[in-house]
Formats: C-alpha cells, structure tokens, sequence
C-alpha cells in the first residue's frame, strides 16, 4: 500500500512538472515570429456584430490568409456592451453578440483560427466602452474563461495612471488567469515601451494610428493618424529593441482600404523589412485579388517571420529613393528599392562597389568579394547575381523587393 502510495506520488509529482513545464513553456513561445492576423478596427471601427464578423472569419480562411500564416482574428473596440454586470463582468454588447463571446470565440476557433480581444488600461476604452483599470485580474480571467488567445490593450483614458506599472499588472494577471495570450501594447510610443515591454508582451506599438494614406498625416482634430511614410520613418533608431518574443508594432495594415496598387504594396513589404506583426484590416468579404496577391504572397511573409527576428534597417537614402537592408537566417538578405517620389525613378545599383555593416546583425559583406544570386520577391523570379549591377525603373511610391542568398 505504502509503495503504490509512493509510486502513484511520484507519478503525480512529474506529470504536475511536465505539466508546468509545457505550460510555462507555452508563455515562453509566443510571438517568436511577429504575429499574424485580421482585426476590425481599421475597417469597422465599432460597427461590428456576430453576423458581420462570422462573415469576416469565412472569408479570412476562403481567401486563403490563414493558409499564407494569418492566425489571429482580433476584435478591437466597440465589442462590449456600456456597463459591467452585478459582478462587475464585462458583457459583450447583448444586441451585436446575442449568443455572448464564447460561443463567436468557439466560432473562431472551429475555423482554425486563434480570437483576439480589445481593451483598455484607462477608465474607459478610446470608444467610452467600460475600461480595464482596476479589474485587470478579474478581466484577464473572464477572456480566459472565453479561450482568448491575444489581447490589445489601449491608452486612453489614463490620466493619472503610469503606464509602465498599468501594462505590468495587465501582463501578470494574463500569466495568472493561465491562458497563454499575446499582450499586445497600444500605448502608442508615448513612454518608449521599447525600453521596458520586453518581458511585460508581445509586442508594442510605436506611433499613432495609422491611416490608408501613403504620405500625407490625416488630421481628427486634436490629434493626427500618420501616414505609412511618417511611421516608417519612426521605425529605424528603435530598431535595436525589435526580435523574437518582442516587437515593435508600426500598427496594422492599411491594404486593401484605398491606396492605389503599388502602394499597398509598398506598404505590406515596408512593414516585412521591419519585422512587423502583420495585422490585416481590411474587408476581407470583399477582397480583390490584387489585395489577396499582395497580403497572401508567401516569399514576401517569409522575410517578415524570418527566425532571426532582426528588424530591417535603412541601408541609403538619395533623392526619394531608399534602399532597406533586412539580414535574414543562412546569411541571406532581404533588399527593398522605395521610390517614395511621384515620379518614376531608374535604380542603378553596382552591388561590387558597396559594403554592408551591422552590428545588430553582426553583418559585414563586401559585395565585391562575396557574390549573392537574386530573386525578386514580387515577380517571383531569379534574375542573376550581383556580380552584375542591377538596373531597374520603379514606378512613383512603389518597392522592388528581392532576396540575396549567398552563392
Ligand atoms: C486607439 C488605437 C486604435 C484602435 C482605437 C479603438 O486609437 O490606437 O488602434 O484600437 O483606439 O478605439
């Protein structure tokens, strides 16, 4: 009797370790590749409800995103219904979720999809709807309790709250309701998250909103969304602080909601180069198939979850013409041309007589003593080495993206 007590102990004792082993685990390994998703902001903002949204989930596996590596479907701002319960739950909006969150989280999952939730560290969320402050345990228990898999949490509202401290203790009640959850940081840049966030989520975001405008900030009154560019240009000193379990967060994608085709596509491969979270936000029950072929093209996502995890950097500037520099595993590299003039430019490059340094990647390549074949990224083919200078037009705010791997 004593031995089985001992042996059947035992047992319990390792299968509990292995058991928080995996778990612990499990925390460990999100976000080792920037995350990838859908989420009903920057199309919607709060106009969201079940029908529209399951509508959105078909579509998001039928236009093939999930198979390309989407896996998070995130429902932003607008999901809950204007009063905490008795108890002092959230409730989802009864009239937009009439079957309540569990059942559209089950809805989600059945999909092959993971479900993502918004809210906020203020008093009240940026739309009015009730806030996380002061309920952060109780609401990382109740988004556990639905199978929530990621979760943005906002900055408004945060008059006299340190935001450090507030994304801190939304992090350790995550931990503590036991569901292992992207913490997604949108605090928008204003306390150099990048300097603190790494062990606190997932990611964090770096700039205000941003807008489906290439170069021109949109004004809202007291304040501005920017346009790609102005975020783009924010990216490069903060670069360091960018790798696997730890992003910074440009904010999600524009494509697909009013840019012109090249565009889009620079958009979608700038944010690559930079090793971004890759969060659509357009329609996708009305996707055409140029916006399919950009958010879908394989090639161009593997550059952004590449496992090194290094952010691109801005290699050279002249004129409106940029050159990107993303250092890849097996050392080979991503390069993106950025014509951000509105004219149509020639790219002459002669890769022999250039050199290339970083020491983030620890990267020193003398292109005159290490010869690289090329492929391009958007016209998937192989077009020489770089023993050969390479010659292009680019059209106005358009990219030439291409993959150098070591011959
Ligand atoms: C802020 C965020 C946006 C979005 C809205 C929702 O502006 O930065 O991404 O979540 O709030 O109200």
């Amino acid at each position: 009797m004593m031995k089985y007590f001992k042996v059947t102990l035992i047992a319990l004792l390792i299968s509990t370790a292995s058991y928080t082993h995996l778990f612990a685990q499990k925390f460990e390994e999100l976000g080792q590749t920037p995350p990838m998703g859908w989420n009903s902001w920057n199309t919607f903002q709060t106009k969201i409800d079940e029908p529209l949204l399951k509508g959105m989930v078909d579509a998001y596996v039928a236009s093939g995103m999930r198979d390309a590596g989407y896996t998070y479907f995130v429902l932003d701002d607008g999901w809950m219904a204007m009063d905490r319960d008795n108890n002092g739950n959230l409730v989802a909006d009864p009239k937009k979720f009439p079957n309540g969150m569990k059942e559209f989280a089950d809805y989600v999952h059945s999909k092959g999809l993971k479900f993502g939730i918004y809210n906020c560290a203020g008093t009240k969320t940026c739309a009015g709807y009730p806030g996380t402050h002061g309920y952060e345990y109780q609401d990382a228990r109740l988004y556990a309790s639905w199978g929530v898999d990621y979760l943005k949490f906002d900055w408004c509202n945060t008059d006299s709250i340190n935001a450090r401290d507030a994304y801190t203790t939304m992090s350790k009640a995550i931990r503590a309701a036991g569901r292992p959850m992207i913490f997604s940081l949108c605090e928008w840049g204003n306390h150099q998250p990048w300097l603190w966030a790494k062990n606190v989520g997932q990611l964090w975001r770096t700039t205000s909103d941003i807008h489906a405008g290439f170069d021109k900030d949109l004004s809202n009154g007291s304040w501005s969304s920017y346009s790609v560019m102005h975020i783009l240009d924010l990216q490069n000193p903060i670069r360091q602080y960018a790798g696997p379990g730890h992003w910074n967060d440009p904010d999600m994608l524009e494509v697909g909601n009013g840019m012109t085709y090249s565009e889009d596509k620079a958009h979608f491969s700038l944010w690559c180069m930079l090793a971004a979270p890759l969060i659509a936000g357009n329609d996708l029950r009305k996707i055409s198939e140029q916006t399919k072929a950009i958010l879908t093209n394989k090639e161009v996502i593997a550059v952004d979850q590449d496992s090194l995890g290094v952010q691109g950097f801005k290699y050279y500037s002249f004129d409106g013409l940029e050159i990107y520099v993303k250092p890849l595993k097996d050392n080979s590299l991503a390069i993106c041309f950025l014509n951000r003039s509105s004219r149509q430019q020639n790219i002459y490059f002669d890769w022999k007589e250039h050199t290339l340094v970083d020491a983030i990647a620890k990267l020193d390549i003398d292109f005159g003593k290490t010869n690289y074949s090329m492929r391009d990224l958007w016209t998937k083919k192989d077009i020489g080495t770089t023993a050969k200078a390479f010659k292009q037009t680019i059209g106005a705010h358009d990219v030439v993206m291409l993959k150098l791997s070591k011959q």
